[in-house]
């Protein structure tokens, strides 16, 4: 018998949250207050709530998903990387209960499997030091973040000079940060960031070619299947964290 099955929010052959009922605003806007908890440290994430067959502290986690959105990344990292834990982050509440559900369904359905994925709601513009400690993060991932067109929102875009400081703290060196977007000029702007920061080297394409994850930046979340759908171009950046020269 599938998880949930008689409960109406499941979809009663997959088991899985429908999305109709996790309607969502379009979008959230990262500067506003929001009211959710946030851990005070690293040490309180609560690992044991999110990781609970996972939780004896020997592991930390190592990969984090940026505006998660419905968890498409996650779930195809969760199988291609068994032993890491990983966590997407997610501001909008009703998208960040569907990702829960989701992965909550899927565990229940694939017994020892999706053990090592969970989800938060919180603004990553705000509170990644309160997650990771220093070096903590393998790899970030930043994929079709919103693009804030107009010039005087893009101090709301999670790609920023001074944002990449941040993840530069929370990323080991020789971690990874991947981009992609279907918006050229935030292609060009996410790029040029990345560029001028001292700490971060692009990878060469062997390197992209021989990365398992690069696969999945197109293929995997539901924005780049919808953009794959419509024949859209994308535009990916990814660089390496390297130590101060
Ligand atoms: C266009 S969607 C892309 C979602 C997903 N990455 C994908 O490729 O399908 C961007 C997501 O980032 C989330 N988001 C925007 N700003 C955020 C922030 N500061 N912290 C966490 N999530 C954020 C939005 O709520 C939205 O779900």
């Amino acid at each position: 018998m599938l998880e949930g099955e008689g409960n109406p929010t499941l979809n009663k052959k997959t088991g899985l949250p429908r999305k109709r009922f996790y309607r969502a605003r379009a979008h959230s806007n990262p500067l506003s207050d929001s009211h959710f908890p946030v851990p005070i440290s690293p040490a309180q994430v609560d690992y044991a709530s999110h990781y609970p067959k996972l939780s004896d502290g020997s592991k930390k986690i190592e990969f984090a998903d940026i505006g998660c959105g419905f968890g498409g990344l996650l779930i195809a990292l969760s199988s291609l990387f068994p032993d890491t834990i990983m966590v997407g982050m997610e501001l909008r509440d009703k998208v960040t209960e569907y990702v829960k559900e989701r992965i909550v369904a899927l565990r229940a359905n694939n017994p020892g499997q999706y053990e090592n994925i969970s989800v938060v709601r919180t603004n990553s513009m705000k509170y990644i030091p309160n997650y990771f400690e220093k070096a903590q993060l393998k790899k970030m991932f930043f994929l079709f973040p919103d693009p804030h067109f107009k010039e005087k929102n893009h101090r709301r875009r999670v790609i920023s000079p001074h944002l990449l400081d941040e993840y530069a703290y929370a990323l080991a060196v020789g971690g990874i940060i991947y981009t992609i977007t279907d918006v050229e000029e935030l292609g060009e702007w996410m790029k040029s960031c990345l560029e001028d920061h001292p700490l971060f080297e692009a990878l060469s394409n062997e390197e992209l070619e021989a990365d398992p994850a690069v696969k999945l930046l197109t293929t995997a979340t539901e924005e780049g299947q919808k953009v794959a759908r419509n024949d859209g171009q994308t535009f990916q950046a990814v660089y390496r964290r390297i130590a101060m020269r």
